[in-house]
């Protein structure tokens, strides 16, 4: 028997998987980090604490699966998309990484959008406009604010590309994580040497670029001995988060949309040849099935908001215990009726990128009324989360690209409250798999397909995929928010002037 690992570096920790040949989840195991917010808008990671959690749930994996070393043939890895991991000639980090939710690029976005010779001309190049998160703006910034750092910069790499180069040795991403870069000629699927030589960048700072389910290198005796695998291990190129995650809930033909609940919300669709949304709301990135792409919406702080309302202000409070208090706390706001009698909350805590695109949009409660208890403000937040996944749902469907089905994964799939909230607000049945292991189960097929188990990734999940159930949507609440979502609509606009000022005054302070 032959075991695959699937390796997730997310934003709040890493999820190592094992599955055996037939797919099926034989260990788990999670290790946490810190995230660093030196200053309001900014979010930075040590790859450091990256490759001790990877190292720990590996071999806590191992030890739980109890099998040979010998017998795990190849590693998928999956992560955070669009960091930078800033290295010098030495293979040193120089820096802590720049994060996907980081926002400090708004000047260095202006600046490759007139490299390029405008927003069009850039679309045309990289299939997307240049967006605070994307990694290119970082390296700009890197350049333009700490020339120190640039002048020892030999290579930059994303989060999962960084394990890699801990694994075996090598300087590879994949196309999907790739895309995510802004450096991409996603339709071509290589790096854009146009932009690069407008953006006076020298292409030996980008690693070389594979199909997803190619095998990129076998692990160094180093890392063998320090995972307790063996050098005969493959490393297959894996994908970003969102593709594997869409890998993961069996999204790789048309018709099927998953929405994923994480840090981030991610509402994805399959695409047979690269489509494009010419205002750019919708990122058009490579698949990470040979050959295919995918367009997508992400919110950059969905169950990051409901996380920070929990942690942040509900913490330590009466009838919130520390231990579960994520059940207790939407235990409140399912008994307070759809629509939070009024309560709206928008989402934008760190900025937004779809729909508005906006480093400086801020987070908001509107329509607080002295009846409004707690339960209410949980509701909102999680209500304000979906709306916004929505918002996205509806640029995909003013597109024509067909959606059959909606499958959910991450926290709004686990949670029943958040399931049937996204059933309501989408007006559209919500399907959920028997197994839902997100990104890291993707990667893990993926690590199957590369070692031959598989003859493609539509075979590995034709063969191990299983809807389970279907929520399907209540009248009376999609009616409730048919009615509050236009409101919810305007709110950006009617107050981003505000928020603007706002996140002004507060990066002044
Ligand atoms: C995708 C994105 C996020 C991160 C989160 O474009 O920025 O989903 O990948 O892990």
């Amino acid at each position: 028997m032959t075991f695959y690992l699937g390796i997730d570096i997310g934003t709040s920790g890493t999820k190592t998987l094992l599955i055996d040949e037939s797919g099926n989840v034989i260990a788990e195991s999670n290790a946490e980090y810190p995230l660093h917010q030196p200053k309001p808008g900014w979010t930075e990671q040590d790859p450091e604490d990256w490759w001790k959690a990877t190292v720990k749930t590996v071999r806590s994996v191992m030890k739980a699966a109890g099998i040979p070393p010998e017998s795990v043939g190849a590693i998928g890895l999956s992560g955070q998309m669009h960091g930078s991991v800033f290295l010098d000639q030495q293979n040193r980090v120089i820096r802590h990484a720049l994060l996907w939710n980081d926002q400090r690029t708004v000047a260095e976005c202006d600046e490759i959008t007139a490299a390029a010779g405008g927003r069009k001309r850039l679309i045309k190049m990289v299939a997307n406009p240049a967006l605070t998160g994307f990694q290119a703006p970082k390296i700009l910034w890197l350049r333009n604010q700490e020339p120190r750092n640039y002048a020892k910069l030999a290579k930059v790499l994303l989060p999962k590309d960084e394990i890699r180069r801990r694994l075996t040795g090598d300087f590879v991403t994949e196309v999907s994580d790739a895309s995510g870069t802004l450096l991409l000629d996603v339709v071509k699927r290589k790096w854009s040497k146009k932009l690069m030589d407008r953006l006076e960048l020298d292409l030996n700072l980008l690693p070389s670029v594979v199909e997803s389910e190619d095998v990129t290198g076998t692990l160094t005796t180093q890392a063998a001995n320090q995972l307790g695998l063996t050098t005969n291990c493959k490393v297959v190129g894996g994908a970003g988060d969102c593709a594997a995650g869409a890998i993961g809930t069996g999204v790789v033909k048309s018709g099927i949309l998953s929405t994923s609940i994480g840090t981030s919300g991610v509402m994805f669709v399959h695409s047979d040849e690269p489509q494009y949304d010419e205002e750019g709301r919708l990122h058009t990135f490579c698949h990470a099935v040979r050959g295919k792409w995918h367009m997508m919406g992400v919110n950059l702080t969905s169950g990051g908001s409901l996380q920070w309302w929990v942690d942040s202000v509900l913490r330590g409070l009466k009838g919130v215990s520390e231990k579960n208090r994520y059940a207790e706390a939407t235990a409140e706001a399912q008994a307070i009726s759809a629509g939070s009698n009024g309560l709206l909350f928008l989402p934008y805590l760190n900025g937004e990128r779809t729909p508005h695109a906006d480093a400086k949009a801020r987070g908001n409660f509107i329509g607080l009324n002295l009846v409004h208890t707690r339960g209410h403000m949980t509701r909102a937040v999680m209500e304000g989360v979906t709306f916004a996944l929505k918002d996205s749902l509806d640029i995909i469907h003013s597109l024509n690209v067909p959606v059959k089905q909606i499958r959910a994964s991450g926290g709004g799939s686990k949670n029943p409250l958040w399931r049937q909230m996204q059933a309501d607000v989408f007006n559209k049945k919500i399907t959920t798999l028997a197994v839902e292991q997100g990104p890291a189960y993707g990667v893990a097929l993926l690590a199957a397909v590369g070692d031959g188990r598989y003859r493609s990734i539509e075979q590995a999940c034709k063969e191990t995929i299983e809807v389970a159930e279907q929520t399907a949507p209540d009248r009376a609440a999609s009616k409730t928010y048919q009615e509050l979502f236009p409101v919810y609509q305007q709110l950006y606009g009617q107050l981003k002037t505000s928020m603007h000022r706002l996140a002004t005054l507060q990066a002044n302070e």
